[in-house]
């Protein structure tokens, strides 16, 4: 089973393969309980040398700095809004649909859209989406430490009916429940991509016999095409307007926007100790006040699974190796190819030293704040030296938030990656060294916004690294090249791709 490469793009993500332990291992093992090999850590050194000493060196004119930070022009969309309700009442409810959604936020977050979608094609009444967790991101958090329940409700009471719990009738319905037995209220067999006449002809008969059915697995069970308009425009409203964050995540995101574009605001920490911020000095004007934000998703299971070289040596190679048979068992398919195939397909995620190459090449200089969101990176700090060298104002959730700001994101997973994708949404330009469930939640949504995005073409920058003659400016008319019309220009959804990430034409309309 393939599940990495559903969406015809590449997909790094392992995390799919967590429903394998869903309802089996109630506490799945832990992926970071491996202890690491020392040398391991050893500083990973520069895999491209040459080009990084040019590119420290790179100093950008002021109309390539003029025209990368210019917003997009309009492209003769909008988002498409619903004419004010006719407060038409809701059909009367079938029963009440559970989902059970594993993955990580942005996993979750499509499996929402869909639950409602289902709850719509059913007539029947969604109970609040139950979050799995997951084995590599462990984190506990409810639907309701996440999201904004009230505002979700809210905005779509006229779309479905959506309760928070079930009724005592029903309490018997719990994840617990479904774990222990099999019952005749869960809906396993859902197929991938399933059509909203499998719904129709599979899950109507269970509600209409009990009154409830739980499906799961739910991940990616509802297809992107063939499905009536209003469907496909309600997964639409719910990605983009239901879905709001907690209140602190939202203001801690905004602290932490307000502090990359105005950084010389003079700062209380928790004790009441008053800091100063550095002043960005930026080149007459161009990208003052602005900032891109870098998804940076390289940790460890991301890196083994990927298969890839990173130029850590043999001791990182090996423990990669053990790192993949541990977690899945000789499964990974990237692992028949060998680290050059790999590349030449462009199937490795970029390095941080490489993304920092490719923002160089594009025409980002020393001067440019950069946002990191990033959950832990494979390496630590030896493996980010290269970028921090090359854009010395990167910036983290640490570096502008005190520890007490941070206090209610600590230790979660999902929290922190809701704050990266507040922060990431109200950057100037978004880019992600690999095309995985966050990179595609943000193409979607900053396409649906009308944001500057960048799209690494990962096929041709696998290519160009491992030519190791190439001069710098070969390889900034390389990258240049080969980054054109991947800047956020509009790309229309093609068959059996994701309407999260392409939301163009289903949830747009046309601008005469
Ligand atoms: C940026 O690079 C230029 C040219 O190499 C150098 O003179 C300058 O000191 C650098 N600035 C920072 C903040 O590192
Ligand atoms: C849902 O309600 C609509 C409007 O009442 C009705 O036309 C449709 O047949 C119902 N569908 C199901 C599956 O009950
Ligand atoms: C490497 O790049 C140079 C241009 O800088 C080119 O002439 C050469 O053919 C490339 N080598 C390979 C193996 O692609």
């Amino acid at each position: 089973m393939n599940l990495c490469r559903h969406h015809g793009g590449l997909s790094f993500t392992p995390i799919l393969l967590s429903f394998f332990f869903f309802f089996i291992t109630p506490f799945a093992p832990s992926c970071h309980a491996t202890t690491p090999v020392l040398s391991e850590s050893n500083a990973p050194k520069l895999r491209h040398s040459r080009l990084f000493k040019n590119a420290l060196q790179h100093q950008a004119s002021n109309e390539q700095l003029s025209d990368l930070w210019m917003p997009l022009s309009n492209q003769g969309w909008k988002p498409f809004v619903e004419p004010t309700s006719t407060s038409s009442s809701l059909p009367e409810s079938s029963g009440y649909i559970q989902v059970f959604l594993d993955g990580g936020l942005n996993q979750q977050r499509m499996g929402i859209c869909d639950g409602v979608a289902v709850a719509k094609i059913l007539n029947a009444t969604l109970v609040i989406p139950y979050l799995e967790v997951n084995p590599v991101w462990q984190d506990t958090s409810l639907f309701t430490d996440i999201f904004d329940v009230d505002h979700f409700v809210n905005v779509l009471k006229d779309d479905i009916l959506i309760v928070s719990e079930l009724p005592d009738e029903y309490a018997w319905s719990t994840r617990e429940y479904y774990a222990s037995a099999i019952r005749s209220t869960r809906v396993k067999n859902a197929p991938l991509h399933a059509s909203a006449n499998w719904y129709l002809e599979n899950v109507s008969p269970v509600l209409e016999s009990y009154g409830i059915a739980a499906i799961s697995p739910f991940s990616h069970r509802l297809a992107f095409d063939n499905m009536p308009i209003e469907i496909q425009r309600l997964r639409c409203k719910v990605n983009f307007e239901a879905l709001v964050f907690v209140s602190h995540v939202r203001s801690l995101g905004e602290a932490l926007v307000s502090r990359l574009r105005y950084p010389i605001v003079e700062s209380i920490d928790a004790v009441g100790t008053k800091y100063l911020r550095q002043v960005v000095d930026t080149k007459d004007g161009h990208g003052a006040g602005k900032f891109v934000s870098l998804h940076l998703r390289f940790d460890k299971d991301m890196a083994a699974h990927s298969a890839c070289d990173f130029g850590g040596g043999k001791a990182e190679k090996l423990a990669l190796a053990k790192y993949r048979q541990t977690i899945w068992q000789g499964r990974v398919m990237n692992s028949r190819f060998t680290n050059e195939e790999l590349r030449n397909q462009g199937r490795c995620p970029l390095t941080p030293e490489e993304i920092g190459l490719l923002l160089a090449a594009l025409g980002f200089d020393n001067t440019t704040r950069l946002y990191l969101a990033s959950h832990k990176v494979y390496g630590g700090e030896a493996r980010i030296a290269a970028l921090r060298q090359l854009f010395p104002y990167m910036e983290d959730k640490k570096s502008l938030a005190s520890s007490a700001e941070r206090a209610q994101i600590n230790g979660k997973a999902s929290l922190s990656a809701a704050v990266d994708y507040y922060v990431s949404m109200h950057s100037d330009i978004f880019i992600s060294a690999s095309p995985g469930n966050m990179h595609n939640a943000m193409v979607g949504h900053r396409t649906y916004l009308n944001l500057k995005t960048i799209r690494p073409n990962m096929v041709l920058l696998g290519q160009v690294f491992m030519n190791k003659s190439m001069s710098w400016s070969d390889f900034q008319e390389a990258v240049v090249e080969g980054q054109r019309n991947r800047l956020g220009e509009i790309k229309e959804r093609k068959s059996k791709q994701s309407i999260y990430t392409y939301p163009v034409p289903d949830c747009v309309c046309q601008q005469r």
